[in-house]
């Protein structure tokens, strides 16, 4: 990307400096509840982006493997789907790692709208998707795709033709409550539009057995990603951490159906996050990310509340661990 077409990316009208306020407001709010509570969207600065992209590499972590091998063996089905002159719309588009199997794929894709909260990690992970594709017009969004201010401004940037079309690969939607979930589904609708597409990756598993390593891998990876919070609030906003006073854990809610990652305390301590006292008993937690996983009739039911229906769905053949598959949406009523 030039100088100048980092200048024209979009960052829905926002400096970043009002990012970092609102990472200060929900680490001091999320601190000061009586479950400690961090959004997971701030795991993703730089380095915790860069470390997510090791964990799509992990032994353990099946979905990235499942979901590519779905992607790679059903693209030009799902581009059939979608038809021509598609404007792909990425909602946390991080490495960019899986799109080119779908730009590939679409006939005369019209744009790529790629959206990430970080703006850094945005623009170097743009570089070698316009190299492949030098032709297409990307128009990068700094923005936080879980917050409805910002949803509303993707909606005046996007073409109102019905052919664009969400890409929210690697079950994101289940770092959502379901209430959240149904929420951005909503507003990704009115963003993308009536009769527009949305491909959306959802993870089904429920086995303990895979889901625990998955989010606490041998090599510690995930346990690096969850911590790295902690360095951020250190940095960003003067805390006073120690790392080794805290471990992360992973733990399978089978009631809730998600995976919930935690930051637990170790010892009695005090923290310091610009000026204010934060106690923990040893044992006390930080609840960082919740990683839902959908039935397929709960998924329906999902979509169905925030309006869209499914068109098509697509999983692996087998082989992989875990139950992933590649949903295609329709916004509105069946046509
Ligand atoms: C980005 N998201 C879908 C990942 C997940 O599986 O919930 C984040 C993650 N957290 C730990 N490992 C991966």
């Amino acid at each position: 990307m030039t100088k100048q077409q980092r200048m024209q990316a979009h960052e829905t009208g926002r400096p970043n400096a009002q990012i970092d306020a609102r990472f200060a407001a929900d680490v001091l709010q999320g601190l000061s509840r009586s479950q400690k509570t961090l959004p997971c969207a701030w795991l993703y600065d730089l380095r915790g982006s860069e470390l997510f992209v090791e964990i799509t590499g992990l032994e353990e972590y099946y979905p990235t493997r499942s979901e590519i091998g779905t992607l790679k063996r059903s693209a030009r089905e799902i581009a059939r789907q979608i038809g021509a002159h598609a404007t792909v719309v990425e909602f946390g588009s991080g490495s960019s790692h899986k799109t080119p199997l779908l730009l590939e794929a679409l006939e005369a894709p019209a744009a790529y709208v790629p959206i990430d909260i970080s703006a850094e990690f945005l623009y170097e992970s743009l570089k070698p998707l316009q190299a492949r594709f030098p032709a297409l017009h990307v128009e990068p969004v700094v923005a936080d795709f879980s917050k409805a201010e910002d949803m509303r401004k993707l909606r005046k940037l996007l073409p109102a033709d019905g052919r664009n079309v969400g890409f929210f690969p690697g079950s994101t939607i289940g770092n959502f409550t379901p209430p959240e979930a149904t929420l951005f589904l909503r507003q990704a609708g009115d963003a993308l539009g009536q009769g527009s597409l949305m491909l959306i990756g959802v993870d089904s598993t429920t086995d303990p057995e895979i889901l625990v390593p998955a989010y606490d891998d041998a090599r510690k990876v995930t346990a690096a990603f969850n911590l790295n919070l902690l360095v951020r609030i250190n940095r960003e906003l003067s805390g006073n951490f120690r790392l080794g006073d805290f471990r992360h854990e992973a733990r399978f809610n089978p009631e809730q159906s998600r995976v919930e990652m935690h930051l637990v305390s170790l010892i009695d301590q005090d923290v310091w996050v610009q000026g204010s006292r934060f106690q923990f008993k040893a044992g006390e937690s930080i609840h960082t990310e919740n990683s839902y996983k959908y039935g397929e009739q709960k998924f329906a039911q999902l979509c169905a509340a925030a309006g869209w229906q499914e068109i098509g769905k697509w999983m692996e053949a087998g082989g992989e661990r875990g139950n992933f598959g590649v949903h295609l949406l329709r916004c509105g009523a069946a046509a």
